[in-house]
């Protein structure tokens, strides 16, 4: 059983994180989509929304679980007993961001290895910043996240609103 973990901030789920999942199903026999805090980023949707909406966002996979984490990546990589992490690589622009985690991940847990993957090039542009830039002026979302991401992020800017 190889257990594959996808590491994030999912500030919120994108198509393209979820196609990044499907992409990994093909490699691994179950995925962890693990949902960082990340206080660095600010990140918009509290973390427990951000799990939920993971959670919603990937309901038809199988073997697929979601869940938050604290702390060190690779520790919680061990704590599960998994045997890679997995990243998304859209652009060049990703790369040198992409390179320093994979090695420094490397270096600190010996065996660990990070595998990339490429999304679909539909969503080679995408980010979650880009998503909440279009909710908060109240352009379109359903090509980007799923219809209930969607509806969260509205009812997040609506709500900031009034
Ligand atoms: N489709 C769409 N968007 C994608 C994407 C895809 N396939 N893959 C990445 N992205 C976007 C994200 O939406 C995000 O966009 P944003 O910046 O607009 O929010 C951006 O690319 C990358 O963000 P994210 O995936 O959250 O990664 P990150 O660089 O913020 O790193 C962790 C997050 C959790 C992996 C990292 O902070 C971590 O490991 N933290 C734990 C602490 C630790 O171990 N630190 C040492 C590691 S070096």
């Amino acid at each position: 059983m190889r257990i594959g973990v996808y590491p994030g901030t999912f500030d919120p789920i994108t198509r393209g994180h979820t196609d990044i999942v499907a992409r990994s199903l093909q490699l691994f026999d179950r995925l962890i989509v693990a949902v960082a805090p990340n206080p660095r980023k600010e990140p918009l949707l509290p973390i427990n929304d951000r799990v939920e909406l993971a959670q919603i966002a990937t309901k038809n996979f199988a073997h697929v679980e979601v869940e938050a984490f604290n702390g060190l990546l690779v520790e919680y990589v061990h704590s599960r007993g998994a045997h890679g992490i997995i990243r998304g690589l859209r652009a060049l622009s990703d790369f040198e961001h992409e390179f320093q985690m994979a090695l420094l991940n490397r270096k600190i847990a010996g065996q660990l290895e990070t595998v990339f993957l490429m999304p679909s090039e539909e969503y080679s542009y995408l980010t979650s910043s880009i998503v909440k830039e279009l909710a908060m002026f109240g352009g379109p979302l359903e090509d980007f996240v799923c219809p209930e991401v969607a509806q969260r992020l509205r009812q997040w800017y609506d709500g900031s609103k009034s």
